[in-house]
C-alpha cells in the first residue's frame, strides 16, 4: 500500500474541529429538514423530543465516534478492522456507515442544488426577469436538477481535494460565522412581522398530546441526520484530531452548536410560515402545515416576493445563499468519509480519491435528478433508518467489544480531569444500555407499527 499519511492531515487546532464538525452537522438538516419535521409533528412537541434525543443519545454517540476515529486515526470501515484485528463482521459497520454516506450523499447534493438554484430564483425575480426567475424555481425539471447537482458536487470535491487543513479547514471557518449572522438578521426581520408570534407560539408550546410513536422516530432519526452520527463522518473528522484536545469538550460543544442553530432556524422558519399566511398564502395542506419542499421552495420564496422591493431581493437571496452555505459544510464532511475510505484503505491518492468517489456519486445524483420522488425513500432507509442503526451497533461494538475501559483510556488523553467528571460515571451507562435500548425499542415499535 502506497504510503498517504501525507493525504491523512490533521486539523489546526481545536476551534478548526470544532467548526469543522459543526460545519458538518449544521446542514439542510437544521434549515430544512428540522423546521419542516417540526411543522409536520406539532411544533413544540416535535422540538421538545429531538432535543432529549441529541443530548441523551446523541452527545454520548458522538463522544463514541471521536473516541474511535482519533483512537485508530482511520476511516470508519479501518477503524473497525484495526480495532478487531481485521474481523469481517464487525467491519460491516464501517462498511454500512460508508454507503450511507454515499446514498444520503447522493440526494443531499439534489436538494443542495435547489438551494443554490433559488438564490438565483431570487435574484432574477427582484431583478423583474420572470421567465429567468421561473426556470430557476423549477425543481421538477431534471435538467435543471441536474446542472446544479453537477455545481454543487463539484464544488465538495473542490474543497475536498485542498486536503484537511487548507481545504475543509479554511472553508468552514469563513462559511460557519457568515452562516450565523445572515440566520440572525434573517429571524430578526421575520419577528417583526404580522403574523409571526402565532408560528412563534407554535413552535415553543410543546402539544404532549401529539407526540407518538410517529414523532418520536421522527425526532431520533433527525437527531442522527442533524448531528452528523451514525455513519462515522464523525469518526473520519475525529481521525484528525491531535491527542492534547478534550473530546468530551468538543462534542459538547459540536452537539449545543448544532442543536442551537437548528432551534434558531425553527424560530426563522415556522413564524416565517404564520407571516406568509397572513400575507395571503395557504400554509395548510392536508390538514397540517405544508412540509418539505413546498414549504422551503413555495412558502418562503412566496413569502419575500411579497416583502418586495430590496429588502425583498436582499432576504430572499440571504436565506437561500444561507442554506447553500450550511449544505456545502455538510456535503464535503460525507465526501470526506468516502475520500479517506479510499485514500486509508486502497491507497489513492486524495486528489484522485476525491474526484473518483465524487463523479461516481454524482453519477446517482443525476439518475435521482430526473426521479425526485426518490429522494423521500432513499431519506428514509439511509437516513431515518440507516443512521439510528449505525449508531445503535457502534454502541455495542464500543460497548461489548473495544470496552469502555480503552476507550475512555482514549478520552483520558486531553482531558486530564476527566476520571473525577460527571461524564466519566454516566458515559458508559448511556453507551452499554440506555443509548442501545432507546434506539432498538424506537426501531422496533416503528417497524412493528409499519406493518
Ligand atoms: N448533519 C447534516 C445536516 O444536518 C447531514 C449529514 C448527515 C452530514 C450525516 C454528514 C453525515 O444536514
Amino acid at each position: 500500500m502506497a504510503d498517504t499519511t501525507d493525504d491523512r492531515g490533521v486539523w489546526s487546532g481545536k476551534l478548526a474541529f470544532i467548526l469543522a464538525a459543526a460545519g458538518s452537522a449544521v446542514g439542510l438538516g437544521n434549515i430544512w429538514r428540522f423546521p419542516t419535521e417540526a411543522a409536520s409533528h406539532g411544533g413544540g412537541a416535535f422540538l421538545l423530543l429531538y432535543l432529549v434525543f441529541a443530548f441523551l443519545i446523541g452527545f454520548p454517540v458522538m463522544m463514541a465516534e471521536m473516541t474511535i476515529g482519533r483512537n485508530t486515526r482511520k476511516n470508519p470501515v479501518g477503524a473497525f478492522s484495526f480495532l478487531t484485528g481485521g474481523n469481517k463482521l464487525y467491519i460491516l459497520i464501517g462498511a454500512w456507515g460508508v454507503l450511507c454516506g454515499i446514498m444520503i450523499l447522493s440526494y443531499y447534493t439534489v436538494v443542495a442544488g435547489w438551494t443554490f438554484s433559488f438564490v438565483f430564483e431570487e435574484l432574477f425575480h427582484f431583478m423583474g426577469f420572470g421567465g429567468l426567475s421561473a426556470w430557476f424555481g423549477d425543481t421538477s425539471s431534471g435538467l435543471n436538477n441536474a446542472i446544479f447537482s453537477v455545481l454543487f458536487m463539484a464544488a465538495t470535491i473542490t474543497i475536498i481535494t485542498g486536503g484537511v487543513a487548507e481545504g475543509i479547514e479554511k472553508a468552514t471557518k469563513t462559511l460557519m460565522p457568515l452562516l450565523l449572522l445572515i440566520l440572525v438578521i434573517l429571524i430578526g426581520y421575520v419577528l417583526t412581522q404580522e403574523g409571526s408570534m402565532k408560528g412563534l407560539s407554535q413552535y415553543l408550546t410543546p402539544d404532549i398530546g401529539k407526540i407518538d410513536t410517529e414523532v418520536i422516530f421522527a425526532a431520533m432519526g433527525q437527531a442522527f441526520f442533524s448531528l452528523s452520527l451514525g455513519m462515522g463522518a464523525i469518526i473520519t473528522y475525529g481521525s484528525y484530531l491531535p491527542k492534547r484536545e478534550n473530546i468530551a469538550g468538543a462534542a459538547a460543544y459540536v452537539t449545543l452548536f448544532d442543536t442551537g442553530i437548528a432551534f434558531l432556524a425553527g424560530l426563522l422558519i415556522m413564524p416565517a410560515m404564520f407571516v406568509a399566511q397572513s400575507n395571503g398564502i395557504t400554509i395548510f395542506a392536508d390538514g397540517g402545515l405544508k412540509a418539505g419542499p413546498a414549504l422551503i421552495f413555495q412558502v418562503l420564496p412566496n413569502m419575500f416576493h411579497n416583502l418586495g422591493g430590496v429588502w425583498g431581493m436582499i432576504f430572499g437571496v440571504g436565506f437561500f445563499l444561507l442554506l447553500s452555505i450550511a449544505a456545502l459544510t455538510s456535503t464535503i464532511s460525507l465526501l470526506e468519509v468516502v475520500t479517506a475510505y479510499a485514500i486509508d484503505e486502497h491507497g489513492v491518492q486524495r486528489k484522485k480519491a476525491a474526484m473518483g468517489v465524487g463523479s461516481g456519486i454524482l453519477l446517482i445524483s443525476l439518475i435521482i435528478s430526473f426521479n425526485i420522488n426518490l429522494i423521500s425513500t432513499l431519506d428514509l432507509v439511509f437516513s431515518s433508518i440507516g443512521l439510528p442503526l449505525g449508531g445503535f451497533l457502534i454502541c455495542l461494538f464500543l460497548a461489548y467489544k473495544w470496552g469502555p475501559e480503552n476507550a475512555m483510556e482514549e478520552i483520558r488523553q486531553g482531558y486530564a480531569a476527566f476520571d473525577q467528571s460527571l461524564v466519566r460515571k454516566a458515559w458508559p451507562i448511556f453507551i452499554k444500555v440506555i443509548a442501545p435500548l432507546a434506539i432498538l425499542y424506537n426501531l422496533l415499535s416503528t417497524l412493528y407499527g409499519a406493518f
